[in-house]
């Protein structure tokens, strides 16, 4: 089966141009202007994209599906959580594997694999993994070392935050990225310093400073600029490459920049509620707030520019969205006497392509070229899937996305096929909207519905790092 898509403009991370694009079964094999459709093979499918946008498929490389955190499990299961992706045009997720503390890196990485392959429920997306590294003794380090070697994995996740639940201490940090630094393994981290903010969190509980409001005064700007401060000091010493996840704020991103301009192999990543909402929305009436905790919080609106200055700087490489489904109804409820056992989480696996065009490209912060290579190439290039994924080019995966600029609407949840039960941007303005999109060559959704079959996602095996 072949796939033309003809008469769209085509934006990818560094070209604009007007050309058709032409897939033989899942992979681009012409990229012209004008195709002669009379020299296609009779069943070819051809979509006219006159008047839209052809993009590569959009990767999020920062997504939790099955997720056991904070005493509940998140609400997704593969299906929800990637059909949610593909309407919204993410047609590639790297999703985190977190296992506990007690728990065998092997063990988990079969969990989270079998869950992505069920024949029903898995993955309907094209998928990789992040190994986070919690249990790190010699049995622990000799599989992490196998995973890498058979499965395809190309990269860790650490956690500098969640005291006693998923945190690592110095010891292994430091080993930790030896190790990765020796197979050649990028080290995602959640920087933030976990001994500070469980002082704060029992200070402000103690003096009864229960609501979501406080969750942001319990791990403010400093405490996260302090972790990549001394993630990047460990990346220094250890020559390992490391990524920073979610960067909501100046003071953490210039920890980053300043350690690069040091030699450091650092890239950033931004998610689009750090982008997009701000602090006020804990503040909500009716324990609304609950709604917008995550970690690091939502900051004051002024950090905003800074982060969309540095997008447009390609300073900060990619945009996740850090996606971690908690229902409001019976989870982010759990937390109704005290902030800190709200589970973190601002689920916006589907919503993110739109929310970047509509706050990042049509309010004139990042051109759609930065808004290509944010959401898609950098993230194909720092995880090792690059050029398979990430660009519109001979060779690429057919994983296409015609998208409307002018489409005109507003978020809800309503429009949602998460499965959790609100929209942290319902009835915010939406400008822009995938009308089709194709995986590796073949028609899965349309205007906000999936129209592709079960458990059609495949894993990437990442064979190197484009780092
Ligand atoms: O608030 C967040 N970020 N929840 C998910 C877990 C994590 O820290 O990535
Ligand atoms: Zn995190
Ligand atoms: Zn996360």
């Amino acid at each position: 089966m072949s796939l033309l898509i003809r008469n769209g403009r085509v934006v990818t991370a560094d070209q604009d141009m007007k050309v058709d694009v032409y897939a033989e079964q899942s992979t681009i094999t012409r990229l012209e202007a004008g195709i002669d459709t009379q020299s296609l093979p009779p069943d070819t499918k051809i979509i006219d994209a006159k008047d839209m946008l052809v993009f590569p498929g959009f990767i999020d490389p920062h997504v939790h599906i099955h997720l056991p955190f904070m005493g509940t499990n998140a609400i997704d299961d593969h299906a929800s959580a990637t059909q949610a992706a593909l309407v919204g045009g993410t047609t590639s997720i790297i999703e985190m594997i977190c296992p506990g503390p007690e728990d065998e890196p092997e063990v988990a990485f079969k969990e989270w694999k079998s869950l992505a392959e069920d024949a029903s429920r898995g993955s309907c997306c094209d998928y990789g993994f992040h190994l986070s590294v919690v249990r790190f003794d010699d049995l622990a380090r000799k599989q992490v070392q196998d995973l890498v070697a058979k499965e395809g994995v190309r990269s860790f996740k650490i956690f500098l935050a969640y005291k006693g639940a998923l945190d690592i201490s110095d010891e292994n940090l430091f080993a930790l990225l030896e190790m990765a630094r020796d197979l050649n393994v990028v080290v995602t981290a959640h920087c933030e310093n976990a001994e500070a903010i469980d002082a704060m969190q029992q200070q402000l509980i103690n003096s009864g400073k229960t609501g979501p409001q406080w969750h942001e005064p319990s791990r403010p700007r400093s405490v996260e600029a302090s972790g990549v401060n001394h993630l990047c000091t460990f990346a220094e010493l250890t020559g390992a490459p490391i990524y920073i996840v979610h960067t909501s704020c100046h003071a953490a991103l210039q920890e980053a920049l300043k350690a690069r301009d040091r030699g450091v192999n650092v890239s950033v990543e931004s998610v689009a509620p750090h982008l997009i909402l701000d602090k006020s929305f804990t503040e909500r009436n009716g324990f609304e707030g609950a709604k917008y905790v995550m970690s690091p919080p939502l900051r004051d609106a002024e950090e905003h520019a800074s982060l969309w200055a540095a997008l447009e700087a390609r300073d900060i490489a990619t945009i996740g969205t850090d996606h971690a489904p908690f229902n409001f109804a019976g989870q982010k409820e759990m937390g109704r006497d005290a902030f800190t056992a709200i589970p973190n989480g601002i689920p916006s696996v589907q919503e993110r392509v739109d929310l970047i065009h509509t706050y990042g490209v049509c309010k004139g912060q990042i051109d759609l070229k930065t808004m290509v290579d944010s959401c898609s190439t950098q993230a194909a290039k720092i995880f090792g899937m690059y050029p398979r994924k990430g660009d519109i080019a001979i060779g690429s995966d057919a994983d296409l996305v015609v998208y409307d600029p002018d489409f005109k609407g507003t978020f809800t949840v309503a429009d949602g096929l998460s499965k959790v039960d609100y929209c942290g941007f319902e009835g915010m303005e939406r400008c822009g909207r995938a009308e089709v999109v194709t995986l590796r060559g073949q028609v899965v959704a349309k205007r906000g519905k999936y129209v592709g079959e079960a458990a059609i996602g495949q894993y990437i095996d990442r064979a190197f790092i484009g780092h």
